[in-house]
């Protein structure tokens, strides 16, 4: 047993054997790009829960996702002959199929014999709609496909992107359920009479201290931060968590908003963010310009990224990043022309959250009544690990992915006393989907 010795530790590390990790280990995790495994191509190194793993297509287009050491002497496949559907260890030739199973052992005599009894350890993939998909758990008990709306896209209509983020993550994911760190780390430069009155941004400035509630739902936790509008009505900015590592921002019209990003932990403090999102929802604050024309400081559209490397650690890499201070621009900065001097929304939370350190410590910390929904989420997903440890309780979404498919953010009016859970439900129902039912794939 790797030995957490907090509650701090129980809801953060995702080794094998944690509470944490056990309780990732019951979900499809999405790994790589389709596009980044080509057929016969060059094997990736990727890092998943804290295991070194290989990732090829073998000749006929399947894709594995193995342990990367050879079951022999340990050295790793990343260095395989990828060939005729299968991969080949080049220190003594042993070659395994994408499951695992041993096609050839050729180094001994009685290879025919044994090699039944060997196998790779080889995880389940799975190579939906541009992502392929890794499930970590007992290979015997594989779940549904999750259902979340963004994960169903056809392949074409959904914009997939990566980034790597060097910290814990939950501390990653706890940055897209902060609302009111919007009106200062991304927005704190912003006047009222910068924008249109229609414009998306126009919340963060009138209000940056927003009032919101916070609930409970099957599939995770979601807050709703209101605020009267002038003409009695309430605006909602409804923003969730879902099991076991997803968010949903409130960036954009509740009917259309169908985007979803996931926090992938690689290990204890490296985290892969999944971006999902449907090509024809209207975006983010990124695409609407100021009054006077001009982009929002700080707001620039793409993640510059370095190039890709063969390094565990060497995928979807932003250029700005620690070691150069994020390319801060002090002057605009003090002049308050960008509040942080960062110049993308994006790259100012993958600052702030990776200043905390790989894995923040929580007994510094001082929530107060704006840390509501991550101390509730905290609570949510520590109950949830520790029922599974204590009680074999699956968590939410693992055998109901269904309940998934109902998880939902964006923005939405009501009668100003209207209970905005039930708004919720009801504008579900009118929302588009990008897919016409409810899909009940199984595996
Ligand atoms: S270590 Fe792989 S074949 Fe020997
Ligand atoms: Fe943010």
């Amino acid at each position: 047993m790797n030995k957490v010795t907090s509650n701090s530790e129980a809801m953060t590390r995702v080794g094998p054997d944690t509470p944490m990790g056990n309780l990732m280990r019951q979900y499809w995790l999405p790994a790589l790009a389709s596009s980044e495994l080509k057929s016969d191509g060059d094997p990736v190194r990727i890092v998943l829960l804290g295991e070194k793993l290989i990732a090829f297509r073998d000749s006929s287009g399947r894709v594995g996702v193995m342990d990367h050491r050879c079951p022999h002497r340990c050295a790793s496949l990343f260095f395989g002959r990828n060939e005729h559907d299968g991969i080949r260890c080049i220190y003594h030739g042993w070659k395994f199929d994408v499951e695992g199973n041993c096609l050839d052992i050729p180094n001994v005599s009685n290879g025919n014999e044994i090699k039944e009894k060997i196998h790779a350890k080889a995880y389940k993939a799975l190579d939906r709609n541009g992502l392929i998909w890794v499930f970590m758990g007992p290979q015997d008990q594989v779940p549904p496909y999750p259902m979340l709306e963004a994960a169903l896209i056809p392949e074409g209509e959904a914009s997939i992107r990566f980034v790597q983020r060097n910290c814990n993550w939950l501390q990653a994911l706890e940055g897209d359920i902060d609302t009111s760190h919007f009106g200062f780390l991304h927005a704190g430069s912003a006047e009222l009479d910068d924008f249109q009155d229609d414009h998306p941004m126009r919340h963060t400035v009138t209000n940056r201290a927003p009032d919101y509630h916070v609930t409970d739902t099957d599939w995770g936790t979601s807050y709703g931060a209101y605020r009267l509008e002038e003409n009695g009505s309430m605006s909602w900015r409804v923003a969730n968590f879902v099991f076991p590592f997803w968010t949903q921002a409130p960036n954009s019209d509740f009917f259309t908003n169908v985007g979803v990003r996931a926090w992938v932990p690689m290990d204890d403090d490296h985290t892969m963010v999944v971006l999902i999102s449907w090509k024809k929802s209207p975006g983010a604050y990124t695409g609407m310009p100021l009054k006077n024309g001009k982009p929002i400081p700080g707001f620039a559209p793409n993640i510059d990224y370095l190039p890709n490397t063969n390094d565990w650690y060497g995928r979807w890499r932003p250029v700005a990043r620690w070691e150069n201070d994020y390319e801060i621009d002090r002057d605009a900065q003090r002049q308050n022309i960008i509040y942080s001097g960062i110049k993308m929304v994006f790259m100012q939370d993958q600052a702030v959250t990776e200043s905390m350190g790989g894995m923040t410590d929580h007994a510094f910390e001082h929530l107060v009544s704006s840390d509501q929904m991550i101390a509730r989420t905290r609570r949510r997903v520590l109950k949830a690990a520790l029922s599974l440890q204590d009680e074999g309780k699956l968590p939410p979404g693992v055998s109901n992915p269904e309940a998934m498919w109902r998880a939902r953010s964006g923005t939405f009016h009501t009668e100003a006393h209207e209970d905005w859970q039930v708004a919720y439900e009801k504008n579900l129902k009118n929302a588009v989907r990008v897919i016409s039912s409810t899909p009940l794939t199984q595996v």
